[in-house]
């Protein structure tokens, strides 16, 4: 995709469709605006009074033989004195949907006066266009990749234009780091709506070494073998019921001198969950193809942050293994030894999650890190709370979670926060074991996986925890208009964001 900032009238705008933005409060006089710019193009539209300018609106005119671009496109941004970040990301999003549709090669926005937004919501001139630009980049993600016959079109030619100079500096950064951040987003979507036959712990891993080549960061993995000379016992008892053997993945990458602490991700990267020999019901079963999303939105943030050049150093850590029913599998009852050392006695093989990443969160230990963040679709209960609006945040550190917790609200990719008060802790209590990796059924859910993991980290480091099961993949009905069906690669903003903050 090629893409542009100009600096130019809407007159002068050459593409397949010009698209305008108009206040609801102010649509009237945009239209009129229009209308005499385009000698009377609008008239039947001014006269019909279809268009009002409300959020998410779009209507479509053809523009006359004189004109530069054959199509004019109006969306509507709501009320000028409401407007959000948000409602921009959206507003432009619904608008690149519909050129998509007509399946256009090239198209241009207008990006609205940024200074008046600005003044409404507060954000920088930076903030307002990363979210224009998010809005038009998050929606050209091909969805039909195995359809045989693909008639998706997405743009190649993105214009954003304005007839102002005044904020072009930071227009122009905000555009080129948009890009860099919603390609990492579409990394991670690619990764998650990837079928399981086709992405095993063996290919995640090649893709991640394959990219990181470009993307200026390193990979090192592990197989079945070093992971059990490590000990890691709890991935290597996950996936001792698959034919694709586990991989252990470890992303590195330095932009800070290399004495500098780290920030370690670590990202629940299983390719398969059918739950084990504790088997999963059927329906539904085909979406935990996407119960890697957590280790996909690892692997978008290191594809952004490399790209970046943020200075700062970053580990991330994928344990990644297929959870299915086998003579092999490991079993209820089992009691598994985590690379520690702590014993987990086995309620649920269905709580695979959680003993991969208890290996990993206790792997993490040896960076002395500065935070850890482990992001996991870790239970069916998150959706049960939050629907698929929120990513439920533990962890062990006020500042890092009040951090995560604005990086939220800023990306729209929020998060609201679960307590993990001790007196949880005996749910989880094994008569055979250290711990147990399920509590009671139905009881606090969400939480209990956060217990579970608190008793690897204790106070090691400052340690966060994202449940994102409600909102790595989308249902139609709750799926925001720059979402494509399927995974959201929802994280991949978030970090960037938050450790935007660790860049020095
Ligand atoms: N991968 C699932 C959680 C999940 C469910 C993610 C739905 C996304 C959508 C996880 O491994 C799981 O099965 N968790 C169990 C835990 C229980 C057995 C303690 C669950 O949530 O039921
Ligand atoms: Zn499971
Ligand atoms: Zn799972």
């Amino acid at each position: 995709m090629k893409i542009k900032y100009e600096v130019k009238k809407i007159k002068d705008i050459k593409a397949d469709v010009v698209c305008s933005a108009a206040f609801e409060d102010q649509a009237e006089q945009k239209l009129h605006w229009l209308n005499t710019l385009f000698k009377g193009t609008l008239d039947t539209l001014i006269e019909t009074n279809d268009f009002k300018g409300k959020v998410n609106s779009t209507v479509l005119s053809y523009l006359g033989p004189d004109n530069r671009s054959k199509r004019l496109m109006i969306l509507g941004l709501g009320n000028s004195k409401e407007v959000t970040l948000e409602i921009l990301r959206k507003a432009y999003a619904s608008a690149a949907k519909k050129v998509n549709s007509f399946k256009l090669n090239s198209a241009a926005f207008e990006v609205p006066d940024l200074a008046l937004i600005k003044s409404i919501t507060g954000a920088s001139h930076y903030e307002v266009m990363q979210a224009i630009c998010e809005g038009v980049f998050l929606t050209q993600y091909n969805p039909k990749k195995y359809y045989t016959k693909n008639d998706y079109t997405p743009i190649n030619e993105v214009i954003f234009f304005t007839d102002s100079p005044k904020y072009t500096r930071e227009a122009t950064e905000a555009l080129k780091d948009s890009k860099i951040v919603c390609d990492a987003v579409i990394v991670a979507r690619d990764l998650e709506n990837e079928p399981s036959n086709f992405l095993t712990p063996e290919k995640f891993a090649e893709y991640v070494k394959k990219s990181s080549i470009k993307g200026g960061y390193s990979v090192t993995v592990f197989d079945e073998k070093k992971i059990s000379q490590l000990n890691m016992g709890c991935v290597l008892a996950v996936g001792k019921g698959s034919s694709n053997p586990p991989r252990f993945l470890i992303l590195q990458y330095f932009g800070a001198n290399k004495s500098e602490k780290p920030v370690v991700l670590v990202g629940k990267g299983v390719t398969f969950d059918s739950g084990g020999i504790s088997i999963k019901p059927a329906q539904g079963m085909d979406q935990m193809k996407m119960d890697m999303g957590g280790a996909a939105a690892v692997v978008g943030a290191f594809e952004a942050v490399a790209r970046l050049k943020y200075k700062m150093n970053l580990i991330g850590l994928i344990p990644a293994v297929e959870n299915m029913p086998d003579a092999n599998s490991y079993k209820p009852g089992d009691v598994l030894k985590s690379y520690s050392g702590t014993t987990v006695e086995i309620d649920n093989t269905d709580a695979e999650g959680r003993l991969i990443l208890a290996d990993a969160l206790d792997y993490a230990a040896n960076y002395k890190p500065k935070a850890v963040i482990d992001v996991c679709t870790l239970t069916g209960a998150a959706v049960i709370c939050f629907g698929h609006l929120l990513a439920g945040l533990m962890g062990n550190d006020a500042e890092l979670k009040k951090k995560i917790f604005a990086a939220g609200e800023k990306t729209y990719e929020r998060v609201w926060e679960l307590p993990l008060y001790n007196e949880y802790d005996k749910l989880m209590k094994s008569e055979i074991a250290d711990i147990k990796n399920a509590g009671p059924a139905r009881q606090a859910g969400t939480i209990m996986g956060g217990i579970f993991l608190k008793k690897f980290v204790q106070d090691k480091y400052p340690w966060a925890h994202l449940d994102i099961a409600s909102v790595a993949f989308n249902l139609a009905e709750s799926a925001e208009e720059y979402h494509t069906p399927g995974a959201t690669g929802y994280g991949v903003r978030l970090f960037t964001e938050l450790l935007k903050q660790y860049s020095h």
